[in-house]
């Protein structure tokens, strides 16, 4: 029987991953298969049992099922247990369920390698203390920037976040207002603010023309967030497209024992 895998979410009509997933596998001669399955809110844990009862290998996780995924999963991985979310669940031989979050290698590989950006001894701003910027905080720090300032509308949850990463790095929180005026290298949007077309209320004289900007969401057009940054002279732009690309491409490997290439996936889907 072909090896089957699924992405679990709520919604998941426009999840890209059965196309990342059947082009990665069609490029490494995998020979298996990838749905989408809507799963009812209250109804995580019993689609995972009845996906591995029908012999289903691995799983994506997307939202609102993170961290049930997370509070599933038999073994973690340690960027999972520090995420406190797992996006990636794979069935092992002793039929163990294993959870792993690819989300922040994803988006390291993304900046460093598909763009060329660098983070090592670089001051990083992050807009946002939510699941998403949890996810990615340790692959962040690991990478050895200088600082990295996190920054969010409801301060608290900043500060829980530096606190929670205290031993990864040098990491401080401040609420919006309280972004100390310095020169960010590299400023990543992980607010969910653009899905209702907002935008993080923080001071234009942040951005410069050497800023690069980065937002973990992405969109056919500009997202708000770099349509901003671009009108305030930033001409470093990336949205999140390439670390959903290599988040996918970082669960495929722990299935499969093999790394896709990304780059002409990555533009496939730009130009889809
Ligand atoms: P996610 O899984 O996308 O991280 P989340 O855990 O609900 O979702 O976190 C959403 C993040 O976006 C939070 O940092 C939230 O700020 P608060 O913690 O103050 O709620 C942020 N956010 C959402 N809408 C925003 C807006 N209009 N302006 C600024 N920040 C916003």
């Amino acid at each position: 029987m072909t090896d089957q895998y699924a992405v679990f979410g709520n919604p998941i009509e426009h999840s890209k991953s059965p196309i990342l997933h059947q082009l990665f596998a069609e490029q490494t001669e995998q020979n298996m298969h990838y749905a989408k399955q809507l799963v009812a809110l209250d109804g995580f844990s019993d689609a995972v049992k009845t996906f591995i009862a029908q012999g289903g290998q691995g799983l994506n996780i997307t939202v609102p099922f993170k961290e049930q995924a997370f509070a599933i999963a038999d073994d973690l991985s340690e960027r999972a247990q520090k995420a406190g979310a797992v996006n990636t669940l794979a069935v092992q031989k002793d039929g163990r369920l294993y959870g792993d979050n690819t989300d922040g290698v994803g988006i390291v590989r993304d900046i460093e390698a598909n763009h060329g950006w660098h983070i090592k001894g670089k001051n990083i701003l992050v807009l946002g203390a939510g699941g998403a910027v949890r996810g990615v905080l340790g692959p962040l720090l690991a990478s050895q920037p200088a600082s990295v300032t996190v920054a969010n509308r409801t301060v608290a949850k900043a500060e829980a976040l530096a606190e929670l990463f205290s031993n990864d790095g040098n990491i401080q929180a401040v609420g919006f207002a309280e972004i100390p005026a310095q020169d960010f290298d590299l400023i990543i949007n992980g607010t969910s603010a653009s899905l209702s077309g907002n935008l993080p209320a923080i001071n234009p004289k942040l951005i410069s023309v050497k800023s690069h900007c980065y937002d973990m969401m992405y969109s056919q057009q500009l997202t708000p967030f770099l349509q901003w940054a671009k009108e305030q002279g930033c001409e470093q732009l990336a949205d999140g497209l390439g670390m959903l690309v290599e988040q996918a491409a970082e669960a495929f490997y722990l299935w499969r024992g093999v790394r896709p290439e990304t780059a002409d996936v990555i533009m496939q889907l730009r130009t889809a």
